[in-house]
Order: C-alpha cells, then sequence, then structure tokens
C-alpha cells in the first residue's frame, strides 16, 4: 500500500505528538512560563493515538517518530511505544527527545522496541545550555546520550539548533564530537515558528555553516539512508561519525518530504509550516476504521507543494513546536 500525494511524494512517516509538555522551556520553542498547556481531556488517549498510528500505517506508513513537547514526561509512555512497536507493518519506531530523562529510561525503551533516538542538544557548555533552556543541566543529557548507547541503541542523531550570536561558537565543538564518537550531529536552520522578529538575525543557514565547517575540516559527502529526515549529511575525513545540516528554512527539501504529523490534541497537519489543520476526534469515537483512514487519505490530497517562508517572508501563523512535535 501507498500513499502519494498530489506533488508525486510519497508519505510513508508520520511524526505523532504524545504530549505538548516538556521539562524544558527552551527560549525558541516557549516563553519563560510555559505555553498555554492543553487540558488533560484535550490530549489523546493512548487508545485513540495507537488508532491514528495503526490507520496510517494500514495505509502506507512506515516509520514513525514518536515526539512532544518532551515524549518521555507523559506517564505511561513505555507500553505505549511497545504497542506501536508491535504494529507488524511498521518498519520503524523512533523517538525524538532532549534527553534529561535517558538516564533512567534509556534501557526500558530499548526493551519496549525503539528502534533509534534523535537527542536535542544545543550547547555543550553548562551556562549557554541552561540558558537556552532556562532549566536544563547539559551533564544530564550527556549522560543521557552515553545511557542510550549503554542500552544498545545505533548510535543517536544529536540535534542542534544553531542561533547567532547565541551558541553559533559551538559549531566546531559539535563537529569534533563526531571525530571520536559515531554520532551523528545535525545543525538545524533556526526556524521562525513563533515568527519572533528577529528570527532573520537568529538563523544561520545550512550553507554558512557548512562553508565554517569545510574551512577546518574534509568533508566527504553521506549516502542517505532509506527513509532518511531531511538532513543533508557529511563525514569529517577519517570522523567515528557524521555531520549534516537541516536546512529547514532555506533549503529545499520540501521535494522529497515524505511526512505528515499529528499532535496531541488529534490535530492532522499535512505540512510543518501549514495553518490548516485536520481534526482527527470525530473519526476517532467508532470502532470502524474506514471514516479515519479516508480522513488521513484527505490530509495527505492536501499537502502544500513547498513551506511558505521565502526570504524574509513568513506566510503561516504563529505555532509552537511543543505543540506541533518540529
Ligand atoms: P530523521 O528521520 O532521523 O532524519 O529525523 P528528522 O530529522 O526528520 O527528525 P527530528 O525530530 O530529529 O527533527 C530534526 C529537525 O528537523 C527539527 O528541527 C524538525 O523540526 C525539523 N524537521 C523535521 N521535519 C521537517 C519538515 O518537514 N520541515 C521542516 N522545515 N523541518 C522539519
Ligand atoms: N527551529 C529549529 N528547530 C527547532 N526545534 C524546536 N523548535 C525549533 C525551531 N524554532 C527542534 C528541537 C528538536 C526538534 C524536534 O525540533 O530542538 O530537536
Ligand atoms: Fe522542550 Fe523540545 Fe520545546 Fe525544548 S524544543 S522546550 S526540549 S519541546
Amino acid at each position: 500500500m501507498e500513499l502519494i500525494d498530489n506533488f508525486g511524494r510519497r508519505i510513508n512517516y508520520l511524526r505523532l505528538s504524545v504530549t505538548d509538555r516538556c521539562n524544558l522551556r527552551c527560549r525558541y520553542c516557549m516563553p519563560a512560563d510555559g505555553v498555554d498547556k492543553l487540558a488533560h481531556a484535550a490530549i489523546l488517549s493512548y487508545e485513540e493515538l495507537f488508532r491514528i498510528a495503526s490507520a496510517a500505517v494500514a495505509i502506507g506508513v512506515e516509520k514513525i517518530r514518536v515526539t512532544g513537547g518532551e515524549p518521555l514526561v507523559r506517564k505511561g509512555i513505555v507500553p505505549f511505544l511497545a504497542r506501536l512497536a508491535a504494529i507488524p507493518a511498521l518498519r520503524q519506531l523512533v523517538l525524538t527527545t532532549n534527553g534529561m530523562l535517558l538516564p533512567e529510561m534509556a534501557v526500558e525503551l530499548r526493551r519496549a522496541g525503539v528502534q533509534r533516538l534523535n537527542i536535542s542538544l544545543d550547547s555543550l557548555k553548562p551556562g549557554t545550555f541552561r540558558a537556552i533552556t532556562r532549566s536544563g543541566d547539559v551533564g544530564q543529557v550527556l549522560a543521557g546520550i552515553d545511557a542510550a548507547v549503554a542500552a544498545g541503541f545505533p548510535p543517536p542523531k544529536i540535534n542542534m539548533v544553531v542561533m547567532r550570536g547565541v551558541n553559533d561558537g559551538e559549531v566546531a565543538d559539535f563537529a569534533r564530537l563526531t571525530l571520536d564518537h559515531p554520532y551523528t550531529v545535525r545543525y538545524i536552520e533556526y526556524m521562525p515558528a513563533t515568527r519572533e522578529e528577529n528570527w532573520q538575525r537568529l538563523c544561520i543557514p545550512a550553507r554558512e555553516i557548512l562553508d565554517r565547517l569545510a574551512s577546518a575540516y574534509e568533508l566527504e559527502p553521506v549516502e542517505k539512508g532509506e527513509m532518511a529526515g531531511p538532513s543533508q549529511d557529511f563525514r569529517i575525513r577519517g570522523a567515528a561519525g557524521t555531520i549534516g545540516v537541516i536546512s529547514a528554512v532555506s533549503g529545499h527539501f520540501c521535494g522529497e518530504c515524505n511526512r505528515v504529523r499529528v499532535t496531541a490534541a488529534g490535530m492532522a497537519k499535512s505540512c510543518l509550516f501549514s495553518d490548516e489543520t485536520l481534526d482527527l476526534r470525530p473519526y476517532l469515537g467508532t470502532d470502524d476504521s474506514a471514516p479515519l483512514t479516508e480522513a488521513l487519505r484527505r490530509l495527505v490530497g492536501c499537502k502544500p507543494e513547498r513551506h511558505g517562508i521565502d526570504g524574509g517572508r513568513v506566510e503561516h501563523s504563529a505555532f509552537s513546536m511543543a505543540k506541533v512535535g518540529g
């Protein structure tokens, strides 16, 4: 079964957000006192999330990435992940996390059948890390990365959102991590999700990040794996790991986009930046899965050709990444 959108793209990847809550308060993601949290009753139950996941897999989704907020703060997440992992036709179950809870949860996540972890880490310096996350402890995330590897996970992908004047002085430090560790470090262009005025100053184009790295290291392109995400990957000659850039703003990976999203409140989004959402809740109350399947097909049918960010122009309304899951 294949899901093809109106632009010929094969949609086989679902990003499923299980909560909008988080144990950090990253400045680019939420205000100091957090976002207006979804009411408990507005959050889909695990049963409902599972129905969406199963219906998506039945029509062609092969990879599910569980996101948040921070997915590991939701109670009962491990058994839910184990249930997802047991969907026979699902080929990949992966998770994006800020890593804070990995020291205590990595082993059970691995046992539950999660295949891979992407871990957000924007600074290796305790002070800068705290300034960005407002509350986090970089030592705990680094311990989380070690715990993941010790639990048998493949080397994680480390996501660094690069912000000019905030953490861009550490681009080379992150690259150096890959010399001895088989991690994939991905530099992400800062996206104007919240539409703050100075976003263009903060956002460093992937091209510039690559130029900076290329002036210090010899970079070799790395082939994209099957079902790979949007990053363009390289290896510093001789390094154990790889580096990648995600040109979320400047780049045009929209042409290869393979994904749709569902928020913890059951709102489906065909593009990260699209204002239109499709409320899946009306289709979750019955045992008949046909209406839900039909709704998911409609979602794919209205996926736009590309996002509407062009130069300084931003078309979408402000939204919180914590609600959508990135
Ligand atoms: P892989 O499948 O491991 O490559 O994952 P991924 O890179 O798709 O997922 P991850 O959750 O690690 O996201 C990394 C960054 O890419 C985050 O900043 C996401 O917001 C961003 N991202 C993921 N999908 C899209 C997309 O469709 N459009 C844009 N603009 N950014 C995206
Ligand atoms: N720009 C780029 N990446 C972002 N993320 C959250 N907000 C933004 C933004 N405005 C990243 C997180 C995490 C991933 C899911 O999305 O750092 O790694
Ligand atoms: Fe939490 Fe992720 Fe938002 Fe940071 S970016 S506050 S880790 S949801």
